[in-house]
């Protein structure tokens, strides 16, 4: 061993001993009732995701490399589908996957300014903002309430002659009706775009959710299943959307060599494009109005050792919902709990609670209640996204369309939050959550109605 391989194992053994002396305590502390937190998320990780990261520091590469590979072959290969890119947000994997499909290699699939794409107002923004953005036109339609996922009987009516994509999240990790959604592009020849920000994980029919839409995208912020800090990734099966996707974003170009490497096509300097000079260096050709949406090696060294951890976050997932879901039965005259497909098998973000018509209480001062005893709520987004501040520059009709009404959203939007079901929570701190739902309600009497 030379003397920098030394220095670099040394590096990474103290980095093991600063995590167990400067994080490993704070990650085992114990449950201190109505003093210590209850988060809806967190990051979980342990030595292996610091070790990464120095690691890759100390090669100082930086930018796409070793570990952004290897994150991309094994985020491809646990989901299923042939390949994943990489982004630095789930934002930038929706606006990439949602720009993709405007690039003129489509032909007659080519989603073209004024063309419409139907989603769902109980949104997360991203998922809605690159078709605003683009000048495409997004098509609402409502929601199921028990699942908070898009009422699929209202699909037909939502489209016309202009309609070319669907683009879907599957909310808090419970899968929209894929069979019904699917059918419904293939019917149609639509292109489906798949938020899976919020759903690494699920499945559909034993089938991983992100690998039925065309293109689906995941987020690695925080809060979600798996982190590297800021991190997203679209995934696709289709070749033409793979390559599509690689050049809007590097730039736009037509190039795909990776970082630091030249000429992979073989024929950098003797080919025609456009009416550029024949010869023209292809690392600078562009065929598309592209970003630079990558991500750092760093972040993907963090989502390599994560990735990892993934089924185990998964069950640790299902386990935490389902015990918040036992805790809470008989409060079902005040709430109405999640519900999912039996097809679905969920890998949950978090725990929905909708307050019924007849409860004698509001959302706000259940979540008061909650917030005061240190356990931390979710709206579930923007709520309905069409009344929201940045809706007011735009018209109904022309740049957005509403298709019937958003009654479910506008409930989901006065009178619903969420809950964590996140790894990082132990039993004592559902138990937690379910006692002290179960302390607010005893304030009140059952509505007679229910
Ligand atoms: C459904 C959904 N889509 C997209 C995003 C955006 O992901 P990011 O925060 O990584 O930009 C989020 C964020 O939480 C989300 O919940």
């Amino acid at each position: 061993m030379n003397e920098t391989e030394q220095l670099r194992n040394e590096i990474l053994e103290k980095t093991k001993a600063y995590f167990r002396l400067a994080h490993a305590p704070k990650l085992i502390a114990p449950f201190d009732k109505g003093r210590s937190r209850v988060n809806y998320a967190g990051r979980v990780f342990d030595e292996a995701e610091m070790v990464n990261l120095v690691d890759s520091a100390l090669e100082f590469w930086l930018t796409y490399g070793r570990y952004s590979k290897t994150f991309e072959k094994r985020l491809a290969d646990y989901l299923g589908v042939r390949w994943s890119l990489l982004v630095n947000s789930g934002s930038s994997a929706n606006l990439l996957a949602f720009m993709a499909l405007t690039s003129p290699l489509l032909r007659e699939r080519q989603v073209k300014r004024g063309d419409e794409v139907i989603t769902v107002a109980a949104a997360f923004p991203t998922t809605v903002a690159p078709i605003v953005q683009y000048g495409a036109v997004p098509v609402f339609v409502d929601v199921e309430l028990e699942t908070a996922n898009v009422d699929v009987a209202l699909l037909e009516a939502a489209r016309s002659e202009k309609t070319k994509a669907v683009m879907l999240a599957h909310t808090l990790g419970n899968p929209f009706n894929i069979e019904k959604v699917r059918a419904f592009c293939n019917k149609y020849n639509l292109w489906l775009i798949e938020d899976n920000c919020d759903a690494l994980g699920s499945e559909w029919n034993v089938q991983k959710t992100g690998t039925f839409g065309d293109i689906s995208t995941s987020s690695f912020y925080p809060p979600h299943h798996m982190t590297m800090g800021e991190g997203g990734a679209v995934y696709t099966n289709n070749p033409l959307l793979k390559k599509i996707l690689l050049s809007i974003r590097d730039w736009g170009r037509d190039c795909w060599c990776e970082s630091g490497v030249d000429n992979t096509c073989g024929a950098r300097f003797s080919r025609q494009f456009g009416t550029l000079p024949k010869g023209y260096d292809h690392k600078y050709v562009y065929s598309h109005f592209g970003y630079n949406l990558k991500a750092t090696d760093m972040q993907a060294a963090v989502g390599v050792a994560q990735l990892e951890k993934l089924d185990g976050f998964t069950a640790a997932r299902r386990k935490n919902f389902a015990h918040l879901k036992e805790g809470l039965q008989g409060l079902e005259h005040f709430f109405i709990l999640p519900k999912h497909y039996p097809k679905a098998n969920p890998s949950w973000f978090g725990f929905l609670i909708i307050l019924r018509e007849e409860t004698p209480f509001t959302r706000n001062e259940i979540v008061g209640y909650l917030e005061k005893n240190r356990i931390q709520t979710r709206n579930l987004f923007a709520g309905n996204i069409t009344r929201q501040p940045l809706f007011d520059v735009l018209d109904e009709g022309k740049d957005y369309r509403i298709v019937g009404d958003l009654a479910n959203t506008d409930r989901l939007m006065n009178d619903a939050f969420w809950l964590g079901v996140y790894p990082g929570m132990s039993e004592e701190m559902i138990d937690y959550m379910v006692s002290t739902i179960r302390d607010f309600c005893s304030g009140y009497d059952a509505p007679a109605s229910v």
